[in-house]
């Protein structure tokens, strides 16, 4: 049968043991508020509304939009950190459903883990989907979306850190980042590439084409199969025994080359437990997403499959929605971003790794 949603009231710290370096393991309490009022169920109906967010990249914002886009996770950041909008909550909400915060329900052992499995990709689409609400509601503009980082463009200049995460002081920014990839150092999407900068994009290039293009089935490319009793308690990426090319690959060296290579866990964005305080990984994620979405519909050969599994759609999660109530969601209601009103412009630069010859 498919995961569904644990117990809130039974909550553990949750764990991270690092990877690279020394075995450093941190732990984090992750504890989840449950705001009074019931779980509201999920329906197009009650969270519609006639708006459509376009994400557009990073590198490409204009002044005004990162003037606003500061603004909302300014007022995210203010916000008391009980509260289910503030960016403590929002983070912990990661945290918590990846580091072993909360068993399956009637399960001693099995946690939720949202990571390393075909949940990896619908999970973190609604994670972004009521992110992006509640900043727009904590703005009080209907039309505000999240911007994507852009990483995979290896012409047009998303290949760096964008600029509008990078001034200190900024509410965009966070002080737990590699020091030494600030612009104009390029993304390296094959962990410890080297060599002159028409190498390493080479290796971006060639790492995109084996992740997503080569990955043709939802298997390799999204995940495996993750059930109710499903035991991947390990929270270490080392044992991603179902973790796909998307996750395991790109996304994931995505994360080790933001996160302070001085911190045990490579924090911020090295670890489940703090990747999610960083504002950058939401507009990594929306890329994340805008590639899963690339990948369904815009490869050579035509239109891919999703998993058509019951224990797939079926899936429960929680989330908190912009009023800071619970609600619950299936994952089945995640595979359109049409239906989720969220869509990405055209990037001619996809061309570059959707064509490229290894
Ligand atoms: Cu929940 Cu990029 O990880």
């Amino acid at each position: 049968s498919p995961v569904g949603v644990p117990n809130l009231n039974q909550c553990e710290l949750a764990t991270d043991t690092s990877i690279i370096g020394p075995p450093t393991t941190l732990q984090l309490n992750c504890c989840l508020p449950i705001p009074s009022g019931s779980v509201v169920d999920f329906s197009f109906q009650t969270y519609q509304s006639a708006v459509k967010r376009v994400r557009m990249p990073a590198h490409k914002a204009t002044a005004d939009y990162i003037a606003k886009y500061t603004r909302a996770y300014e007022i995210m950041r203010s916000l008391p950190d009980h509260d289910p909008r503030s960016l403590s909550v929002q983070s912990k909400l990661h945290c918590a459903f990846c580091n072993g915060a909360y068993k399956q329900l009637g399960s001693n052992s099995a946690v939720v883990q949202v990571h390393f499995s075909w949940l990896f990709l619908p999970w973190h689409r609604w994670y972004l989907y009521f992110h992006e609400r509640i900043l727009a509601s904590l703005l009080g503009d209907p039309t505000f979306s999240l911007v994507f980082w852009n990483w995979d463009d290896q012409r047009d200049g998303g290949n760096t850190m964008p600029a509008m995460f990078l001034n200190k002081g900024s509410s965009l920014y966070d002080q737990s980042r590699n020091a030494k990839h600030l612009p104009p150092n390029i993304v390296k999407l094959v962990p410890g590439s080297n060599g002159a900068t028409s190498d390493i994009v080479k290796q971006n290039l060639n790492a995109l084409y084996q992740d997503i293009v080569t990955s043709t089935t939802a298997e390799t490319f999204m995940g495996g199969a993750f059930r109710d009793g499903t035991n991947v308690s390990s929270s270490s990426l080392a044992t991603a025994p179902l973790g796909g090319s998307m996750e395991n690959g790109v996304h994931n060296s995505m994360h080790f080359w933001t996160g302070d290579p001085t911190q045990p866990l490579y924090q911020d964005m090295g670890t489940f437990l703090t990747a999610a305080r960083d504002p950058i990984f939401y507009a990594h994620h929306s890329n994340v997403d805008r590639l899963w979405e690339r990948w369904l519909n815009g490869m050579p050969g035509g239109q891919r499959a999703l998993p058509s599994d019951p224990d797939f759609l079926n899936a429960e999660f929680y989330f908190y929605d912009e009023a800071g109530r619970i609600v619950k969601v299936f994952l089945r209601d995640a595979l359109d971003n049409n239906k989720l009103g969220v869509s990405y412009p055209d990037v001619p630069a996809d061309d570059l790794w959707t064509h490229f010859s290894p």
